[in-house]
């Protein structure tokens, strides 16, 4: 196979940052929004070598990518090369009939929409701009305007969160039927006002974070939805492959290219990253350099290592054959004889005990 299949395209902009959030955003700047998205094409440009002829997927990512001022989003989408694939990740509350129609126009097949919860007193918490009836409404519209697979993110182990919010977030998720949901504990990352706001206690609670990740599996995979990757369930409706295409690309290994402000590419023994500045970027694309940039080779072992991090969240078998040398035996040995994981058939699988401790287990494996 020649060239990356996936592109990925980051969308920096957002109306306002989240005390939790530490994604590569830019507030505002409704002034640079032409500018980046001619920056991201002269970016595409320079790098259209990496990318196959033909794609398998499209992703714009932010950010809040439905942020961006409407002609400008449209413009990006109308220039990008086609896929069978094409997502991009909207706030809520920027969900317009207007906004779901000419995104389904210009060929996006897939939105993933923040919902993160549907408590009120909990949205304050993470200082969402969205209520839940923001939520339900931007789903009615963009299946008004034919979409067919859409995604909720949702967030559990927030502040004050007691079991029954969770159950009742979830029955909310699940009363609106989407082909795809996405429920991530919520981390604190260093440098946020949420985590010198909240650290504490989210530590004081990591143990429950255990028995809630329990319960989202078991409503979720009760109701019907695949757990196909540790943070990720889908619909199964017997003709459509609903898991989400684009992160499967990732979670398998493959290369992609990824344009836009921080956006990370990985391209054979290469890996780079953008410098996260705005003005830089712009600055060197309309003079038509490549924005700066960090690069990392990487070696046949440290791919084999990431094949396995990612290839075992998967809820399908991993190939040995190309990764057996970054597994440590002895490892192995220890977490088969636990009944966490199974080799069979030249595959490695955890099994659903070793599935729920993921990472920790994965780390065992590693020579
Ligand atoms: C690129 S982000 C943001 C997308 C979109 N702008 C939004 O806020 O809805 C994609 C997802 O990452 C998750 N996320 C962001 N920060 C997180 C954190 N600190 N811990 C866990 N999940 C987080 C959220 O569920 C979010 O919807
Ligand atoms: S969580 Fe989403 S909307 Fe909030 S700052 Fe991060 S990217 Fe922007």
């Amino acid at each position: 196979m020649t060239g990356a299949r996936h592109l990925y395209v980051h969308l920096p902009f957002c109306a306002h940052r989240c005390g939790y959030c530490d994604f590569v955003t830019v507030v505002g700047r409704g002034d640079r929004h032409g500018a980046y998205v001619d920056a991201l094409l002269r970016e595409l440009e320079l790098e259209r070598g990496v990318l196959a002829a033909e794609l398998e997927t499209v992703f714009l990512g932010g950010g809040t990518p439905t942020f961006t001022a409407l002609p400008e989003l449209v413009r990006l989408l109308e220039a990008l090369p086609r896929a069978s694939e094409v997502t991009v990740e909207a706030n809520p509350e920027t969900v317009t009939p207007e906004l779901a129609h000419a995104l389904r126009e210009a060929g996006v097949s897939r939105v993933s929409l923040g919902a993160q919860t549907f408590r009120p007193e909990l949205l304050r918490v993470l200082e969402r701009v969205a209520g839940p009836d923001d939520v339900r409404r931007a789903v009615q519209h963009l299946r008004a305007a034919g979409f067919d697979n859409i995604s909720l993110d949702l967030v559990y182990g927030i502040p004050g969160q007691t079991p029954s919010d969770l159950a009742a977030d979830l029955d909310d998720a699940l009363a609106l039927e989407p082909e795809h949901l996405s429920c991530y504990e919520l981390e604190a990352k260093p440098g946020t006002r949420f985590t010198h706001a909240f650290g504490e206690e989210l530590g004081r609670q990591a143990d429950a974070m255990e028995d809630y990740f329990e319960r989202v599996v078991a409503t979720l995979t009760g109701a019907g939805y695949r757990w196909y990757e540790t943070a990720n369930f889908c619909r199964v409706d017997g003709v459509r492959d609903l898991r989400a295409q684009h992160n499967l690309g990732y979670w398998l290994g493959h290369d992609y290219l990824g344009i836009g402000i921080g956006a990370v590419s990985t391209s054979s023994n290469r890996r780079w990253r953008n410098a996260p500045k705005l003005v830089r970027y712009l600055e060197a694309l309309a003079a038509g350099r490549a924005p700066e940039r960090e690069h990392e080779r990487l070696d046949g072992d440290v791919r084999a290592r990431e094949r396995v991090m990612l290839g075992l969240r998967l809820d399908e078998p991993l190939p040995l054959a190309d990764v057996r040398h970054a597994l440590d035996p002895v490892g192995l040995a220890r977490v088969e004889a636990l009944g966490l994981a199974e080799e069979s058939g030249g595959t490695l699988s955890l099994t659903q005990r070793g599935r729920f401790l993921g990472g920790g287990v994965t780390a065992e494996l590693l020579a």
